[in-house]
């Protein structure tokens, strides 16, 4: 006999992390279960019939649902307030399924300009070969907003804080005024995590997060996650997934469920180190557009605390002199790793310019902020000061 106790959608944040989704098998392992699994047996071929025509809910085959992507699904969806999750292979696969499911030719997307590039390769190149038509605003201008949801639209697709130029947009606002247009919103809520930010509190309809990012937190996998409603979850998304498969693997799942237990501890660490650097990068003068949320020169540092309990592991900066001194900063590093990943436990440097969001048209990277000088810090969780002297000594060779 399983010995699994009730589990609670009231309990706190952190004890969902660790305890939400769990389902032990009859062995009463502590540990989640790794079902590595392709398949399931049947007992006879009317079993294997029921199964597929719906009569009964049981596990088919891990490309439309696994045990132990199950739990990660539920322990994500009872932190996030959501009806129902459904994971895939990278977060990728969740922002292009979060809405490939739900569009069709003729219909119409808005979308912010301020996204991580592949989210904004799909919005501007790919759905519109499939006869969407997307319109893109600069999402912290609410005029624009306006503007472009007076037509029916079905869905909004923002990420806030933005990927790297960490602009926050007003959920609560867009969210009301994507309603009246008919859209669903989507928020990438990647930097905030399930912990700092509750797109669905704020009117949002739908959450993607790349778990590859703190949710792993320890760069070890690739993983994604949709949030979102029953009817949603159910009737939209899940054909899709189940006839496209992306699915996650079982491995992977059983890592996100492990970087959940922790993620709250590591996000409590990561945003306290982040404050400290960015308060040290621009109390040094010299620096121009230090951004983080949480400094009061953030253009939306007002926002930013009511819509986020802290402001997340990102800072960015632009350095005097372009991609030749940027890059020559980064090379200087002796600690600090140049990588294009972020929400690690190690610190790492990032060059957007010339890589995450390298496909962008100069014009385009110019209306974003981002300059050849900037670069993008995820501040990880070694003791700060070693991040300080390590920026410090690399400052000091440009
Ligand atoms: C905001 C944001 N959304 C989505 C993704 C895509 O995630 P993945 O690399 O897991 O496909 C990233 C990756 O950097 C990201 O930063």
């Amino acid at each position: 006999m399983a010995i699994n106790k009730p589990i609670r959608d009231s309990w706190r944040a952190q004890t969902l992390a660790v305890r939400g989704g769990t389902r032990r098998s009859e062995f009463g392992e502590t540990g989640e279960a790794i079902f590595a699994t392709s398949g399931y047996v049947y007992e006879c071929a009317e079993q294997a019939e029921d199964a597929f025509r719906d009569r009964v809910d049981r596990f088919i085959y891990s490309r439309f649902s696994n045990p132990t992507v199950d739990m990660f699904q539920d322990r994500m969806a009872m932190m996030e307030g959501a009806d129902m999750g459904k994971a895939t292979a990278t977060g990728m696969a969740a922002v292009f399924a979060s809405m490939a499911s739900m569009v069709e030719a003729g219909d119409r997307v808005v979308g912010s300009r301020a996204l991580f590039g592949s989210c904004l390769y799909i919005l501007t190149e790919i759905l519109p070969k499939y006869g969407v038509e997307t319109t893109i605003v600069d999402g912290t201008d609410q005029n624009q907003w306006e503007d472009a949801l007076k037509r029916p639209t079905k869905c909004v697709f923002v990420e806030t804080p933005s990927n790297p130029g960490l602009d926050i947009i007003d959920i609560q606002t867009v969210s009301d005024l994507a309603h009246k247009a008919g859209a669903k919103v989507i928020v990438d809520n990647v930097f905030a995590t399930p912990l700092l930010q509750h797109p669905l509190e704020l009117g949002a309809d739908i959450v993607v997060y790349s778990a590859t990012k703190h949710i792993d937190g320890q760069g070890r996998a690739l993983g994604g996650i949709v949030l979102g409603d029953k009817e949603y979850c159910e009737n939209t998304l899940k054909p899709f997934l189940r006839h496209t498969g992306p699915s996650l693997s079982p491995f992977n799942a059983w890592i996100m469920l492990k970087g959940l237990e922790t993620l709250d501890l590591r996000m409590q660490r990561h945003c306290r180190n982040a404050r400290q650097i960015a308060d040290y990068l621009e109390g040094r003068g010299d620096l121009a557009k230090v951004r983080y949320p949480g400094l009061k020169s953030h253009p939306q540092h007002e926002l930013a605390a009511t819509q986020m309990s802290d402001f997340g592991n990102v800072v960015t900066f632009s350095l005097a002199g372009g991609k030749e001194n940027a890059f020559r900063f980064m090379n200087a590093m002796k600690m600090i790793d140049i990588s294009n990943n972020l929400g690690d436990s190690k610190s790492l440097l990032t060059h957007p310019a010339t890589t995450t969001h390298q496909r962008l048209s100069a014009e385009d990277r110019e209306s974003l902020g981002l300059d050849d000088g900037m670069v993008r810090l995820s501040v990880g969780l070694e003791d700060p000061e070693d991040v300080k002297e390590d920026l410090e000594q690399a400052l000091s060779v440009v």
